[in-house]
């Protein structure tokens, strides 16, 4: 495609860098530019409007322009625009939002710690098990259990956690303290008549069987999302946290919950944590934290966490880490404003009424001829593409049945997300019913246009 010379698609193309894209073809296709937003809606630079069923990144919590929290920033920049945490320093805002994140935290935490973004959230939580583990004198704990398929961000610690093979691969990664265990994709990997309970039960042995076979006393900390996001918004299946929480007790292994996606009512709970009863040692959150109008992270620790933190401080001084924009005093203001509005909305109670209307919405799809599965949690959601649902007979790879929904979607409005051949949702938190029900006809029109391209093309009866 050749653009205007000066126009803004020229331009970027000319200028700027574009993760997880295909630079090669970006070359060719170059950008999509989304000029402005308002409420659950974009609006591109022709004036198109998009519905955002998946918040942007699953952050856009309250939608994708707001007055209130632009003058929160503008007052706090007034105010003081910029103070760090280091050397004993602090300021108000990053106080109040440590003592309320505390204050709501899924299960009693001690202290909370800043960062910028959901990977550097991660990271210093794989840091801060490393730091423990020294403190109590066992300092060979040094390796890492997360899931295949799982994300958790892309800073070389992060994505090493992460199991997904396309981000390590041309990298040089994982790093080698980081090892996977299966993940919870009951849909796609049970066997004949294994119920949710059962499939649990084995994917509890599999973790148990990788700690064995590493040494118990190797492994510093497990880390999970209470529903896996980036691997295709996957729900774990019945009795599956409880199950795996009995085998890291018995190892006495650190929890960690990325709650980076599941925090702030996604799954209909305040936390994931809440909705699968998960007792993490760390929290990690980020994203709707401050509606992601400011790039802000936390991690939450527990009181056996802090307490090996302030022993640390007697041995080495200084607790030795930390970021210039850590406890950013206009982020913090601004996540301050996103907690006092979820509690004004009572966003719980929000993502309760409206979740179930999206599980059915969606849910009515599942006897389109290309979907073979749609399950979900309150306002997150998975949906399967299939040849053959009933028998989960997948489409050829090669057929790009995902991408080719990505473009239907788009041309009829819908920003969704595709994961291989699964669509992903996870709408703005103040959407409306009726917008829900536009979602369900915009995604309706794009599934019938490439059922019918397949059909054409005799890959499908
Ligand atoms: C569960 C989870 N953890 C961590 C991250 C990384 O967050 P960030 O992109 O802010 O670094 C993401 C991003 O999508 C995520 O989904």
């Amino acid at each position: 495609m050749t653009y205007i010379p000066n126009s803004l698609e020229a331009r970027d193309i000319a200028s700027l860098v574009h993760m997880q894209t295909n630079l090669r073809r970006h070359q060719e296709e170059g950008p999509l530019v989304i000029a402005r937003g308002q409420g659950c809606r974009i609006f591109d630079d022709s004036g198109r409007d998009y519905i955002e069923a998946v918040a942007g990144l699953w952050c856009a919590s309250l939608g994708f322009a707001s007055e209130r929290l632009a003058a929160v920033a503008y007052q706090q920049m007034r105010k003081l625009g910029y103070y760090h945490l280091y050397r004993h320093r602090s300021n108000e805002p990053a106080i109040e939002l440590a003592e309320t994140l505390l204050a709501i935290a899924p299960v009693p935490m001690a202290r909370v710690v800043f960062q910028c973004s959901g990977s550097e959230a991660n990271d210093t939580a794989i840091k801060l098990a490393w730091y423990y583990w020294h403190a109590l004198g066992q300092p060979q704990r040094t390796k890492i259990i997360a899931r295949s398929m799982g994300y958790h961000g892309n800073t070389c610690a992060a994505v090493s956690l992460s199991g997904k093979p396309d981000m390590h691969c041309g990298f040089g990664l994982p790093f080698a303290p980081f090892k996977h265990t299966e993940f919870p994709h009951y849909y796609r990997r049970h066997e004949p008549g294994e119920t949710e309970a059962q499939f649990s039960t084995r994917m509890a042995a599999a973790l148990e069987t990788l700690i064995e076979t590493e040494g118990p006393d190797t492994i510093a900390a497990f880390f999970a999302e209470p529903v896996m996001g980036a691997g295709g918004a996957i729900v774990p299946p019945q009795t599956y946290f409880e199950k795996v929480q009995a085998v890291l007790r018995k190892y006495n292994i650190l929890f960690v919950a990325d709650e980076v996606i599941c925090g702030f009512a996604r799954t209909g709970e305040m936390w994931g944590s809440q909705t699968y009863e998960i007792r993490p040692d760390m929290v990690t959150s980020a994203k709707a934290l401050s509606a992601a109008m400011q790039p802000i992270s936390a991690v939450l620790i527990n009181q056996r966490i802090h307490e090996a933190m302030l022993a640390q401080s007697d041995k080495y001084g200084n607790f030795a880490h930390g970021f210039t924009y850590a406890g950013h005093p206009v982020a913090a203001a601004v996540a301050l404003e996103v907690q006092k509005i979820y509690a004004e909305i009572d966003i719980v109670a929000r993502a309760k009424r409206l979740g179930p209307v999206l599980q059915a919405e969606l849910g009515r799809l599942r006897e389109h001829p290309i979907v073979g599965d749609v399950r979900g949690e309150g306002l997150i959601l998975g949906m399967e593409l299939m040849r053959e649902g009933e028998k989960r007979i997948p489409f050829d790879s090669a057929l790009n049945v995902g991408a080719r929904m990505d473009a239907a979607s788009k041309r009829h409005g819908l920003m969704l997300r595709v994961v291989g051949d699964r669509l992903v949702f996870a709408p703005p938190l103040v959407i409306e019913a009726e917008e829900i029900e536009e979602i369900s006809e915009r995604l309706e029109r794009a599934l019938d246009d490439v059922a019918q391209d397949l059909k054409r093309e005799g890959a499908l009866n």
